[in-house]
């Protein structure tokens, strides 16, 4: 039996460029009871777990995020109290939650009829938040379809093809800047709003801007991601241009210029190529960052000192 269920019309036509919504069959399962987590949370490097209060603005201020003075196992026992949210990143590093990220996506690339060389890179990021939370206004460099286990979340998606609510610049990566974007109330007319509920789901394009609410339970989600070789091109451009925008070079955006599209893929590839074996260990990667990209690049670090 398939993981996902859909309109497969709906969805072959919407993959990769558009969001909408589909049923899975994950709601119950084993690998998202509160002991299961907590038990993942004390197996992942401490880089890979960001929580903070739930209570936060739509367009938080990444700097003055509340924190939470548990360690994250505590965050994880205590949820329907504590008024949190937590990510565990790329949770595909434990052989379990990799084994259903590979179900999930190769049904849903039966499902939609989409070839399954579109899913690169595939990583899962679990959410786990209390009731009345918020996850900022932000973008991700990576597709996904957002499943969710339990409670009822509220996810606006915005529309900004036209560039109008983030800007190009912005939508440059860099490891220095934080995710969330500049938010206005005017943005909500541009929104569509995915009620989820235990068995539904949500498909969240990439650089789609969004920001997400929990409703009155506390809430266990699981983002589903990979990558398209197009996702990859362009977040290669993008990193390049964070980068060289960061030594005082702002570069045109992705799409300008195809010669030197091409130029800045090969000198990414060349730069991950000497970085790539040194970022295997937590210590490196922490040192690359602020080597490369200054102090702001571990603000993570801040959260749960004490775990
Ligand atoms: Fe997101």
């Amino acid at each position: 039996m398939s993981l996902v269920t859909l309109d497969r019309q709906q969805a072959a036509d919407h993959i990769h460029k558009f969001p909408f919504d589909l049923k899975h069959d994950l709601a119950g399962h084993p690998l998202f009871s509160l002991e299961r987590l907590v038990a993942l949370a004390k197996s992942m490097p401490r880089d890979r777990i960001e929580y903070n209060s739930g209570k936060v603005a739509i367009g938080q201020a990444p700097d003055q995020t509340p924190q939470i003075d548990l360690p994250a196992d505590d965050v994880i026992r205590q949820i329907e109290h504590c008024n949190a949210w937590m990510v565990i990143k790329n949770v595909e590093t434990d052989t379990e939650y990799r084994a259903l990220l590979q179900a999930f996506v190769r049904d849903l690339a039966g499902a939609t009829g989409a070839e399954e060389d579109q899913f690169g890179d595939l990583q899962g990021f679990v959410f786990v938040s209390s009731a009345g939370s918020t996850t900022p206004f932000h973008i991700d460099a990576e597709e996904n379809i957002l499943v969710q286990i339990s409670g009822d979340k509220f996810v606006h998606v915005f529309d900004n093809e036209d560039r109008a609510l983030v800007s190009e610049e912005a939508m440059e990566i860099s490891p220095s800047k934080h995710r969330n974007q500049t938010y206005e109330p005017a943005f909500e007319s541009h929104a569509r709003v995915f009620e989820l509920a235990e068995g539904d789901a949500v498909h969240i394009p990439y650089m789609h801007p969004h920001w997400v609410r929990t409703g009155g339970r506390y809430c266990i989600s699981m983002a589903m991601t990979w990558k398209t070789p197009e996702v990859e091109r362009l977040n290669k451009i993008r990193l390049m241009n964070g980068t060289l925008r960061r030594f005082g070079l702002p570069q045109s955006p992705p799409g300008r210029s195809g010669t030197a599209d091409a130029i800045k893929v090969f000198g990414h590839d060349a730069m991950r190529a000497v970085i790539d074996p040194l970022r295997k260990s937590e210590w490196c990667r922490k040192a690359l960052r602020g080597l490369i990209y200054g102090r702001n690049a571990n603000y993570y670090y801040e959260a749960g000192k004490g775990s």
